[in-house]
């Protein structure tokens, strides 16, 4: 026990987040709880999350406070703790009465608390009204968020965020955005809440997706709500032809393999002003990648490969949107543990161009491989 409040104590100014979970008794109400630092008025405070049954609540500590109720709670009622701090973690661990403790050394940065003034700004904030989300079932009725769709909520949450850091000032009254694979249309939804509820902007919001049943029940929600603007259409975005008109803003989440690429394609052809990309299953390279080159090694074991895959995949895809005179940021838009599919392109047109694309395919090529966005934009 002394361990674990001297090595808090010592790493209090670099912690990054602190974990328990596996409750020594089975019986007691949070099975996991989360401590993340952060800025109160200039202050570093900590942050509860303590996770029971399918909601979270939150609690908020100062240094003492959170010391001892790490003393009195944390380390009695629990397991496990994990402590991950700038460059170590130090994990704890109970076994017949007796705590191990493991540190290992990370390449995890230093990170400065968010503020918590930023927290309180959550768009989507839990416990705000946001009725689609309970119809979603990301929020309880109470409007709690419900544990196994914590995972989403922080995803779209954040997704909104940074739409908002573009939007916030802009002084746009209307907007027409696509969702490419929109899916259960969490972010579709909460796209169409952001900018006609919270912003007033007249939008029409358009997903597209290949599950009928899905697409049904979208619709069926979105008209419940009166969200005239907010509809849902059965399309195959790889092949159908979608909306023509004037466009602002093209988004995906997680649309599959090259569905992505066709929503690249379809910003690009229609000169979107804005795209905010995060890809998934990038299985096209993977499928077709051979030996060929300088990077032979890193397809001598499946795991690398496909990792190398989705790399070169995405480091296609910004380069592509550079050419065509995107301003394209490639950055991680959510931790890690909340999806393993974090990477986010986000552009912005400046200046359209017809970009001269045979390096890239010739690489391409070299390894056995052609690429969606690469082959159809050579096209245009
Ligand atoms: C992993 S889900 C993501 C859904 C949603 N965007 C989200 O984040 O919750 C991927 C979705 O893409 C859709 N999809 C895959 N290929 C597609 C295609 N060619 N055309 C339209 N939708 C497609 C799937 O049906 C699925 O609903």
């Amino acid at each position: 026990m002394d361990g674990i409040l001297n090595d808090l104590r010592e790493l209090a100014p670099q912690l990054q987040k602190l974990t328990f979970s596996d409750r020594a008794d089975p019986a007691y109400d949070y099975q996991k709880v989360c401590v993340r630092p952060f800025l109160k008025k200039g202050e570093v405070c900590y942050q509860l999350e303590q996770f029971k049954g399918a909601q979270v609540f939150h609690k908020n500590l100062d240094l003492p406070s959170l010391l001892s109720w790490v003393e009195t709670t944390g380390a009695v009622r629990y397991r496990q703790l994990l402590l991950s701090a700038a460059g170590t973690e130090i994990q704890y661990t109970e076994k017949n009465g007796k705590m191990r403790r493991r540190v290992r050394e990370t390449d995890r940065p230093a990170a400065a608390p968010q503020s918590h003034d930023r927290q309180k700004q959550y768009l989507l904030r839990e416990g705000a009204y946001i009725p689609a989300l309970i119809d979603l079932g990301v929020f309880t009725k109470d409007c709690k968020i419900i544990k196994s769709k914590y995972d989403k909520y922080k995803q779209i949450n954040r997704f909104v965020e940074l739409i908002d850091d573009v939007f916030q000032k802009s002084d746009k009254k209307e907007l027409t955005i696509l969702d490419f694979g929109c899916g259960k249309s969490y972010l579709t939804f909460i796209l169409y809440y952001y900018f006609t509820v919270l912003r007033g902007v007249k939008a029409t919001v358009l997903g597209f997706d290949l599950k009928a049943d899905v697409v049904a029940h979208c619709n069926e929600i979105a008209r419940r709500y009166g969200y005239d603007g907010l509809q849902f259409y059965v399309n195959d975005v790889t092949t159908d032809r979608l909306f023509e008109g004037k466009i602002d803003m093209v988004v995906t989440l997680h649309a599959c393999d090259t569905a992505t690429d066709y929503a690249l394609l379809h910003a690009i052809r229609h000169k979107v002003p804005h795209v905010f990309s995060v890809p998934c299953c990038q299985h096209e390279i993977n499928a077709q990648i051979r030996p060929g080159g300088e990077f032979d090694l890193l397809l001598r074991h499946g795991l690398l490969q496909e990792r190398f895959s989705a790399l070169l995949t995405d480091a296609v895809r910004a380069e592509i949107l550079r050419r065509c005179g995107y301003e394209t940021d490639v950055i991680e838009f959510v931790d890690f543990e909340h999806s393993p599919k974090n990477l986010m392109l986000r552009c912005a047109l400046k200046a359209p161009k017809t970009p001269d694309l045979s390096d890239i395919r010739a690489l391409l090529r070299q390894y056995g491989a052609t690429q969606t966005l690469a082959e159809e934009v050579a096209k245009l």
